[in-house]
């Protein structure tokens, strides 16, 4: 069953993922937080590299890490400093796709309290999903 979700808390999880966050070459850090459905928060930071491409979104992360973990999502949050809570990358919505419903709960922190929300299906309608293969 999922437990129920305290975004505060969870929010507070993602700060501690941005302050752990590689980000020398952008100085964008970002931090994100897996909420699953057995009240486990698991917490990820952007790592970049000398190389550029080869750089891993917080949420990505962040999910990763979980999935290994055997963790079902129920919900994400995200915190950056910035002057407006972002969304995650198209890259990482996909990545959410394939663990989410649509009706899963996306939320982006700035450090300031700004606070945005958003499900999965509005972020990425008509995601790409294994029924398709
Ligand atoms: N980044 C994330 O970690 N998550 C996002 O959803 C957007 C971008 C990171 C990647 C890179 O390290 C830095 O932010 C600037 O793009």
């Amino acid at each position: 069953m999922t437990q129920k979700l305290d975004w505060q808390k969870l929010f507070d999880a993602a700060e501690q993922g941005r302050k752990n966050a590689y980000a020398p070459y952008s100085k964008f850090q970002v931090g994100a937080a897996f909420f699953a459905d057995d009240g486990t928060i698991v917490v990820g930071g952007n790592v970049e590299n000398a190389s550029y491409g080869l750089t891993v979104c917080a949420e990505r992360n962040a999910i990763n890490a979980a999935v290994l973990a055997g963790k079902k999502l129920a919900a994400i949050a995200i915190v950056v400093d910035s002057r407006d809570p972002t969304p995650p990358c198209g890259m990482c919505r996909q990545v959410i796709a394939e663990f989410a419903g649509d009706a899963t709960p996306i939320a982006s922190r700035t450090v300031s309290g700004k606070e945005a929300h958003w499900t999965l299906g509005e972020l990425l309608p008509h995601a790409f999903r294994r029924s398709f293969l």
